[in-house]
């Protein structure tokens, strides 16, 4: 009879046949004539059962040598068991050892984050790892469908760029042929380029900032998914964003079911965000701080205590909008109706996950523009192409970028963005 190559994920469709299997051993354990190993492929668990009378001596005895981590492959007749993870067990007929692999560090008994984080090689191996990453990628994908399907065109901006978009504190400095070059905090500034030639566009990429904040939402380099439409205004905005979270949301409640299980995460919670969220205004956000007997100063940009206190009000995540100038970037447009407020806004994630989504609608107009580049004190030869778009058929327009790794340690209700990309980029780690 012809085996039949399978991955765990599709044995439900071989019952009865005789598959192959290729993997590493993750477990076994052994009962007198019975030997159990739990294989794993990198797309589930399967249990895979020998027993002594159906196969050769050699091959039952050297389920003993192996070692947790081992490769092998293995052939046998899928049998559907309830019992078994993933409902379903191989009646195993023989066996190849690829690799028997050295004693694995990664123990079932608790170890610390340091060590954790200095084999995250490993590491990623770990069932709550392995569903964080396939969360991720969920996220990703729904992303990527979800601007495809309402006509963006993703426009990818570049790493290198000659200015700062968020603040020249921190700037990643690099040496480019003799001269200086920085690695990119956003790709917003391209995206407005796009945006006017294209209409509705979004970036997707690697983003850095040199982040001395040693916080469990910081990293120094992070995924950021942008998107930019002429046309829009901040309202706009906010719809769009809304829809985005919501889409981002069901997508993983549909697809990634078992991986929240392996992350004891409750899904009822994730199906609490639906629409409208909540849209209040910096002042009425302040307001809420002071009521909650918080020393703040109205000016300041929210920290972590601050966003915690406002988002733990609500089931859902909070919008916040119209924040002073003062402490939001250069590009702000200004609010018509109170020349203190920007026309952005921020997405609050629940559960104390905090800022998500920073955007808003950006300044269209040349003179404003550059009166806010000097305000900012930021040089004005790096930006003349981007004054540019504000000479040559200027329209209101507006965007934001949405977190990758802060929104799946929401979703995935992560204590940390460590675990929520393959290998962070931390104040204190670039290894491995
Ligand atoms: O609020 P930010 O700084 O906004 C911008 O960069 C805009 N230029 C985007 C735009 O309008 N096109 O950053 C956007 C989001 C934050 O809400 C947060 O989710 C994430 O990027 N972020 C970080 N994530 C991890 N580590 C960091 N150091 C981050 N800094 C920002
Ligand atoms: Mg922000």
């Amino acid at each position: 009879m012809a085996t039949i190559p399978t991955y765990i994920e599709d044995i439900g469709a071989h019952v009865g046949q005789e598959v192959t299997v290729s993997g590493w051993l993750y477990g076994q354990r052994s009962s007198g004539k019975l030997k159990f190993l739990i294989i794993r492929d990198g797309t589930g668990l399967l249990q895979g059962v020998l027993f002594e009378k159906d196969i050769d001596s050699k091959t039952f005895e050297l389920c003993d040598r192996l070692t947790r981590e081992s490769s092998l492959r293995v052939t046998g007749t899928v049998r559907v068991d309830e019992r078994a993870p993933g409902g379903f067990e191989l009646g195993i007929r023989s066996m190849e050892v690829i690799q028997i692999a050295e004693e694995y560090p990664i123990t079932p008994k608790e170890h610390g984050t340091a060590f954790l984080m200095d084999h995250r090689h490993l590491w990623l191996r770990s069932s709550k790892q392995h569903a964080v990453l396939r969360v991720r990628d969920e996220i990703i994908r729904a992303c990527r469908d979800f601007f495809a399907e309402r006509g963006f065109i993703l426009i990818d901006a570049p790493i290198f760029t000659p200015a700062a978009v968020e603040g020249t504190t921190t700037l990643f400095e690099t040496d480019y042929f003799g001269d200086k070059a920085y690695l990119t905090q956003s790709g917003q500034l391209y995206n407005e380029a796009a945006a006017m030639a294209f209409g509705r566009v979004y970036c997707f990429g690697p983003t850095f900032r040199a982040e001395k904040a040693k916080t469990r939402r910081h990293l120094t380099e992070f995924w950021m998914v942008e998107p930019e439409m002429a046309f829009y205004d901040l309202n706009d905005t906010m719809d769009l964003a809304e829809d985005f979270i919501i889409f981002i949301v069901s997508r993983v409640l549909k697809n990634r079911s078992q991986e929240l299980v392996t992350l004891d995460r409750d899904p009822t919670i994730l199906q609490k965000v639906v629409k409208p969220f909540p849209r209040i205004s910096y002042d009425e956000a302040v307001k809420v701080l002071q009521e909650h007997g918080e020393e703040f100063t109205w000016g300041q940009d929210f920290g972590a205590p601050e966003e915690t206190l406002l988002s733990e009000r609500f089931d859902r995540p909070v919008m916040v909008h119209r924040y002073p100038l003062e402490c939001k970037a250069f590009y702000m447009k200004t609010d018509p109706q109170d020349d203190r407020l920007a026309l952005c806004l921020d997405v609050l994630a629940p559960e104390g996950y905090g800022e998500i989504i920073g955007g808003g609608q950006r300044e269209d107009d040349l003179k404003e523009l550059q009166k806010k580049i000097d305000q900012h004190q930021l040089p004005r030869e790096p930006f003349q192409w981007y004054l540019d778009l504000r000479r040559y058929g200027s329209v209101p327009h507006a965007g934001f970028g949405l977190g990758i790794e802060r929104t799946v340690a929401w979703i995935c209700g992560r204590p940390h963005v460590r675990e929520t990309i393959p290998f962070p980029r931390l104040l204190s780690r670039v290894y491995p």
